[in-house]
């Protein structure tokens, strides 16, 4: 298990790591794919975020197990027309976030299209996580905790629900997708 103590940011060399995992988040525009990723990687959080243009990443570097584990995270943009070739984007990722709006009930529904483009396009020993994001505005859900539950274990991906504003759940959720890869 992995512990704040054990977390280094940026500090190690390069011949310090022992393993790279690259892993993809992927879902709908605005559903707080780049609130997630900054939450995860700099335990920040902005209300004003911009839609992603193109491919970014960010890393962190943690212990798991310990390895020294350099998460390299990638982000793209939900809206099709800001997407970057896709191929590339899915080549080599261990690992997946699939993320919906639990406030947004299309972003849900669309889920499907996401697993269609990651069967195409990934390695099939891809591991994949949905993640229900916004669990803080529970007074406007729309997808219930047990349906998105029951599809995830029918489609075999793990499943959490998370916030990128309180921060509910962000780290527990990518740390048990980077555990499952390893
Ligand atoms: P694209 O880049 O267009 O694909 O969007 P995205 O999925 O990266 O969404 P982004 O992270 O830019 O967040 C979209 C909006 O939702 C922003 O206004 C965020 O502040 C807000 N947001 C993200 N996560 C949360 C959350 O957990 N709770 C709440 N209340 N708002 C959030």
């Amino acid at each position: 298990m992995m512990t704040r103590e054990d977390d280094r940011g940026e500090e190690w060399e390069a011949e310090e790591i022992d393993y790279v995992f690259k892993i993809v988040v992927i879902g709908d525009s605005a559903v707080g794919k780049t609130q997630l990723l900054g939450r995860f990687t700099k335990d920040e959080f902005f209300l004003d975020s911009k839609s992603t243009i193109g491919v970014e990443f960010q890393t962190r570097t943690l212990v798991l197990n310990r390895k020294r584990i350099k998460a390299q995270i990638w982000d793209t943009a939900g809206q099709e027309r800001y997407r970057a070739i896709t191929s590339a984007y899915y080549r080599g990722a261990l690992g997946a976030m699939l993320v919906y709006d639990i406030t947004k009930r299309q972003t849900f529904d669309h889920v499907v299209r996401w697993i269609d483009e990651l069967r195409a396009n990934a390695d099939n020993s891809i591991v994949v996580m949905l993640i229900g994001n916004k669990s803080d505005l529970a007074k406007s859900r729309v997808v219930s905790t047990e349906d998105a539950m029951e599809f995830a274990e029918e489609q075999g991906l793990f499943f959490s629900e998370a916030s990128a504003l309180s921060g509910d759940n962000v780290e527990t959720a990518f740390l048990r997708l980077l555990e499952e890869i390893y």
